[in-house]
């Protein structure tokens, strides 16, 4: 019995790690939660094999080294978990058992990352990760950035009706809205990255970068639900939330006050219907006593409140059966499991494959071929399998062994520091990184050649026709036509495609080339530095990294690929064939202020005034130096002018900030015609 109870300390610690270290679980927060249940009753049954470092005596920490950690002043608890009615009316008798009837306020549980937020005399002093729920770390610069966080509060302090107090905390929940999550993970595909796996992980992983701007075009959001400390001047739960709204927090509309099971029932069955529309990720919702004097008669276990408890919503899976697993290599080298599984419908759509991601969670799973599996799919784009139902293997079964060569060319294969992934290293001759390479350069948004899909690129390979890029610009008609499913007519638009991709301008033939970890959008600002290849191709790493986007891990990455000799030569290549290695006259990384003129004045904190100079010019609008009537914006930091503001405020200018500012031309949104800073 000693051995099980080790064993599931070290699998519950090992997932612990996953979840709020790497970001990355592998399991299901149900699933976590029956594994920890597991334990907690073998360990109060045995007690002689008790250890204050169980998992059951922790509730996690998100705790990393790169910030300052700070104590919360009030512990950070987590919630009791349930996963039916049933459940929660054991938690309704409970409470109505030790203090009587109450009332409830049913809230959403948001999937993102918890935030703790500190405000003195009305600003934003601390913003602090939940860590261990001791401790956490300070991540106030990376907050700061999130347009729903009030810097500074609306309305008047304390003792003014309905007023903040001079000190106190705010708890919520930092989010990743659906729409900059997949933003986000096809920006992290197209440059050969892995996406995130939801948007819990992704909002949690933005929040801990070292670097606020890049924070900044995150996209992030939140939701507050709740004040803590002591002596609030409010009787309810309700009411703080109410008057926190009013001091400028974004506060859900979607909570009720109920007073019975069956009304908290209903609410929970109306939100599980609605909450599949909404634009950003829930997991369940928080059922809490409303009255803050009956919370305090209630009190916490040493984990979670004894007011409130969670009910999770099921999350969409299905048991079937695992086929067979390949191994993928894409055109970064990345070899990736996949499962072949029965055909099962999940989510109303059919599953046959599934992500595996790595090795390491392949042997955390301890999943076979033949096994019953549960394939999940959340807030994820691509289902996953979350556990195996042990009672089902077949006697026969044997471990998954993952590869030591490349499935494709049998080169070793590597396993880089940091990275759980395993690459194929033969960059050059792995045929399946040449032809996902190739199917990259033609695909839309890089040089956009029409007809050659990955199986023509696949057969073109296959005969010797097209070994790399730079080929493309040597294929003729008559290579082409013979091909099964192609002839002439085909054949002619392919060969045309190409001719005419020579014009494409070369912010895209950067994108092109596959840089590993070069997007689109970081091509653009390479591009309008460097102006051209070959003061792209000579910068330093230093360099490098001042260009907008670029981070250490890009610059190094694009210092290697022009280092490679194999890579210079297909560029000499591609340069003979006509294709763009200049930038043209102007380059623009969008429109999106496309005949405005605007007037920057003052200082600001995350870009200097000539970075936003550029930025202005490379989104399409144009400097002014002095507010006129024809002034679209005034972007105004601190210490502005007065003049230029009374100025501003005279002809009407809109008057935006920076965050604004940086907003429009990441988000690539609407202008608005109204400043929001003044
Ligand atoms: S109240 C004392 N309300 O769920 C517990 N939590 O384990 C205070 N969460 O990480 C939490 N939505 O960040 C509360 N409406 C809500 C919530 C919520 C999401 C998160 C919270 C925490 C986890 C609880």
């Amino acid at each position: 019995m000693e051995k099980k109870i080790r064993q599931l300390r070290q699998e519950l610690k090992a997932h612990n790690h996953k979840y709020y270290i790497e970001n990355a679980p592998e399991i299901s927060d149900a699933q976590f939660d029956r594994l920890l249940a597991e334990l907690a009753e073998l360990e109060a049954a045995h007690p002689q094999f008790d250890d204050p470092n169980s998992p059951t005596h922790r509730v996690g920490s998100d705790l990393s080294n790169a910030f300052e950690t700070v104590k919360h002043r009030l512990p950070m608890l987590s919630l009791a978990n349930t996963y039916s009615i049933g459940e929660v009316g054991e938690f309704v008798r409970r409470v109505e058992g030790e203090v009587g009837e109450v009332e409830y306020v049913c809230e959403l549980k948001f999937d993102g990352t918890a935030i703790s937020l500190r405000y003195s005399r009305g600003e934003l002093v601390r913003a602090v990760t939940r860590g261990d729920g001791v401790q956490g770390d300070d991540v106030t610069e990376n907050v700061k950035t999130i347009h729903a966080v009030p810097l500074r509060l609306a309305g008047e302090g304390f003792p003014a009706k309905g007023g903040w107090p001079a000190e106190f905390e705010i708890r919520g929940e930092i989010i990743m809205p659906f729409a900059a999550f997949e933003r986000l993970n096809t920006e992290r595909m197209d440059a050969g990255e892995m996406p995130f796996a939801n948007p819990r992980n992704a909002a949690a992983g933005s929040l801990k970068l070292q670097d606020s701007r890049v924070v900044a075009r995150r996209g992030l959001d939140n939701f507050m639900y709740g004040l803590a400390g002591e002596n609030l001047p409010f009787a309810t739960h309700w009411e703080s939330l109410e008057a926190a709204r009013g001091w400028g927090f974004q506060v859900s509309n979607l909570m009720r006050r109920c007073y019975s099971l069956e009304e908290i029932e209903a609410y929970v069955a109306e939100i599980d219907e609605l909450r599949r529309g909404l634009p950003y990720a829930t997991d369940g919702m928080v059922i809490k006593v409303n009255s803050l004097s009956v919370q305090k008669r209630l009190g916490a276990t040493a984990k979670s409140p004894r007011w409130a408890v969670a009910y999770k919503f099921a999350a969409e899976s299905a048991l079937t059966r695992l086929l067979s697993v390949e191994f993928s290599v894409g055109r970064t080298g990345a070899v990736t499991p996949v499962a072949n599984l029965e055909p099962v419908v999940l989510a109303g759509t059919v599953v046959k494959r599934a992500s595996m991601h790595n090795a390491d969670q392949i042997a955390l799973l301890d999943v076979r071929v033949g096994d019953a599996v549960w394939v999940e799919k959340g807030g994820e784009i691509i289902p996953k399998i979350t556990g195996v139902e042990l009672s089902e293997r077949p006697a026969e079964s044997k471990p998954i062994e993952f590869p030591t060569v490349c499935p494709a060319c049998g080169a070793e294969l590597v396993r880089y520091e940091g990275e759980a992934r395993h690459f194929c290293p033969n960059q050059n001759h792995c045929p399946p990184q040449i032809t996902g390479r190739i199917a990259h350069f033609v695909s839309r948004k890089a040089m956009d050649i029409e007809g050659l899909g990955e199986e023509t690129i696949g057969l073109l390979y296959a005969q010797g026709l097209l070994d790399d890029v730079a080929d493309l610009y040597s294929l003729q008609i008559d290579d082409i036509a013979p091909l099964p499913r192609l002839g002439e007519k085909s054949a002619e638009n392919i060969v045309e495609g190409v001719r005419a991709s020579v014009e494409v301008p070369f912010a895209r033939v950067l994108y092109a080339l596959g840089i590993r970890f070069v997007g689109e959008t970081t091509a653009k600002y390479l591009a309008a530095h460097f102006r051209g290849l070959d003061a792209l191709a000579a910068a330093g790493e230093e360099e490098l990294a001042q260009v907008e986007e670029v981070g250490a891990k890009i610059a190094v990455s694009i210092r290697e690929y022009f280092e490679n000799t194999e890579n210079q030569g297909i560029i000499e290549r591609l340069k003979e064939a006509g294709v763009q290695f200049e930038a043209a006259e102007r380059v623009l990384v969008s429109d999106v202020l496309a005949g405005k003129n605007i007037v920057i004045s003052g200082s600001f904190e995350g870009h200097s005034r000539d970075e936003l100079k550029e930025m202005i010019e490379l989104n399409g609008g144009k400097n002014q130096s002095a507010v006129a009537a024809n002034t679209d914006y005034l972007l105004a930091g601190k210490k502005i002018g007065p003049a230029k503001l009374a100025k501003a405020r005279k002809l009407g200018v809109p008057i935006i900030g920076e965050e604004e500012f940086i907003t429009i031309v990441t988000k690539k949104d609407k202008i608005p015609t109204q400043g929001t800073l003044f």
